[in-house]
């Protein structure tokens, strides 16, 4: 492809948003720009570039004009019913929603890891989830050397990955208003629910980490397991990861490879206090790996602690790296 007609779906969302931001650094080939979002924002104007784009209500005539590429954030429902319309018109959907993640057929992608996946769409490629995103892009270097048998995350998420909703929540609440996102007040609080509860007793952000891990890194018998927690930040999951290696590893090793990992940024200098954090993570597109440590529970275990802008990497710049790989294609 080389100039491309691009479609925004969601625009007007935390996604949305963060993907004008990124497409407008990254230079994209672009020749049309189309942003969709619901009816109550029809009408709306948003600025790109320096140019004034009204935001168009989200149809399933939307994408009879011609449209190449469609980068979707609007929710599982939009994209179930949406993204199917929009690649029977001969459009690519990269989608951000965890609606067609596990479709057998659709290709769930970080650059870093699979991009090679790409290429065996139908028509739809997903984004990953957000908290996914950042641990793969940091354990697969060590999984292509040392085998990853097993892995327990705990997540520690920021509100933004909840929408405009989360956001809302946290700021009213810091004034001592009631939620209206979540069930219970974010504000000086923790909860260990993201989405909605399974009959297993996981999450569903817990499955998702689960089964999107052994998806990308096309490891189905990895050990693999998950508990995420919602935590009052603003901007920028983090994860401690605890992994368990096939083969004995060497610190030293397992440095170097981190430092010399794609979009990886190594913060691993105890003494000086240099870890990864939320707030140094937050507007950048790198994952921040730090506080490694061996743990000596298990024959070839591994601490982490990895952090990454969730909206950016998390999301939408995954997507627009996605976009990116298509363009050159
Ligand atoms: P709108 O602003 O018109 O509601 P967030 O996750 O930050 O809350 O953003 C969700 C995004 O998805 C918004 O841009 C929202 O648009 C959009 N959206 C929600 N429902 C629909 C829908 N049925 N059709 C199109 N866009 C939708």
């Amino acid at each position: 492809m080389d100039m491309v007609r691009l479609a925004v779906v969601g625009a007007t969302g935390m996604v949305g948003r963060a993907f004008l931001r990124v497409l407008a650094e990254r230079d994209l080939p672009m020749k049309q720009l189309y942003l969709f979002a619901s009816s109550r924002s029809a009408g709306q104007r948003i600025d790109f570039q320096g140019q004034e784009y009204t935001i168009e209500e989200l149809r399933e005539d939307s994408f009879d004009r011609g449209v190449d590429i469609a980068l979707f954030s609007a929710g599982g429902e939009t994209s179930m019913q949406y993204a199917p319309i929009a690649a029977a018109k001969g459009c690519v959907v990269v989608d951000n929603s965890s609606a067609w993640r596990m479709h057998a057929d659709v290709p769930l992608v970080v650059p870093e890891v699979n991009p090679e996946d790409i290429l065996k769409h139908n028509g739809i490629i997903a984004n990953p989830n957000c908290s996914t995103i950042q641990a793969v892009v940091a354990l697969w270097p060590l999984h292509r050397r040392y085998r990853i048998k097993r892995i327990i995350y705990a997540t520690y998420q920021a509100v933004a990955g909840a929408g405009m909703g989360g956001w809302r929540d946290l700021e009213e609440g810091l004034q001592g208003k009631p939620p209206k996102k979540f069930p219970h007040p974010i504000a000086g609080n923790c909860l260990p629910q993201i989405d909605v509860f399974l009959d297993n007793g996981y999450t569903k952000e817990e499955e998702k980490m689960i089964q999107e891990t052994q998806k990308i890194m096309h490891a189905p018998d990895m050990k693999v397991t998950a508990t995420c927690v919602r935590v009052p930040v603003f901007i920028g999951h983090s994860e401690a990861i605890n992994v368990e290696f096939e083969e004995p590893y060497d610190m030293r090793d397992v440095i170097d490879i981190l430092e010399n990992a794609p979009g990886v940024r190594l913060r691993n200098d105890h003494a000086n206090a240099v870890y990864p954090m939320p707030v140094e993570a937050a507007d950048t597109d790198e994952v921040y790996v730090g506080r490694l440590r061996r743990d000596s529970t298990v024959e070839s275990g591994l601490h982490l602690w990895v952090v990454a802008d969730n909206v950016r990497k998390g999301a939408a710049t995954n997507a627009v790296q996605i976009a990116q790989l298509l363009c050159k294609k």
